[in-house]
């Protein structure tokens, strides 16, 4: 697999887009990033030359559907648009031959591009399309975390700050579980980011916790904000001790 070359037709295929909307250029960036995670992950857990650049490949095209996605829907909410991860995955069905040399990982690239961004991954898999699956959606993770601690919410810090968090989120925090909010809940404003941070409770591999502890990314994204309401800080600080203390408990191991 000639990684550089990919990259080459990343940028040739994502400068089709108009990088005027800030959006288009967020995910050009994002997708940089999660190649990144991925073969950051990947020499962490000693794969082999070629397995680290099929992680990278994973990670760089994860995301290929969300260029569509913006262009036709003016959206990155697969609700009112389509999901991104089956369209990407079609995408690349129809494209990889042109994008990669061998069919030898087809099957593994099509599946990890499919199932990075559900809510679990899809039963059936192989062994090799759940490893790579696993490992995108870590890095996948690790870049939203990453984005959260300073371009997400840029600028209503205020608004946060006088904010409060739903009892369901903060349950799910001391179940140590992901959040799905379902349709028809109210929202506060921080739910969003508590819901981020429930990230680190999906995930799959322990240089991801490594990565994750290393950057700081927990303590950096709720140092950002100042809350007003005294239960909110008071929860915010026991949410902040449950994940450091969960991602100290997956680094023991
Ligand atoms: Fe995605």
């Amino acid at each position: 697999m000639d990684i550089r070359d990919s990259v080459i037709k990343f940028k040739k295929y994502a400068h089709n887009f108009d990088f005027a909307n800030k959006d288009i250029e967020r995910k050009y960036f994002h997708s940089f990033r999660v190649k990144s995670f991925s073969e950051q992950i990947a020499k962490k857990l000693y794969l082999d030359n070629e397995k680290i650049k099929l992680s990278s490949f994973i990670g760089l095209f994860h995301d290929i559907g969300r260029f569509e996605q913006l262009k036709q829907f003016s959206t990155f909410n697969d609700y009112y648009s389509f999901d991104h991860g089956n369209f990407g995955a079609e995408y690349l069905k129809e494209n990889l031959r042109f994008l990669v040399d061998t069919d030898e990982f087809d099957d593994i690239i099509i599946q990890s591009v499919k199932n990075h961004n559900k809510f679990r991954i899809a039963s059936g898999l192989n062994d090799d399309e759940l490893f790579y699956s696993k490992l995108v959606r870590d890095a996948d993770k690790l870049d939203i975390l990453f984005e959260s601690t300073s371009i997400f919410w840029e600028g209503k810090e205020d608004i946060i700050n006088n904010s409060s968090i739903l009892d369901y989120s903060y349950d799910c925090i001391k179940n140590h579980s992901l959040v799905e909010y379902k349709k028809g809940m109210k929202l506060e404003n921080l739910d969003s980011i508590i819901k981020v941070l429930a990230f680190v409770f999906d995930f799959n591999y322990t240089p991801s916790f490594q990565i994750l502890k290393n950057n700081d990314y927990i303590n950096k994204i709720l140092g950002r904000y100042r809350f007003n309401d005294a239960t909110t800080k008071k929860r915010i600080c026991e949410i902040q001790d449950i994940i450091n203390s969960f991602i100290d408990s997956k680094l023991e191991q």
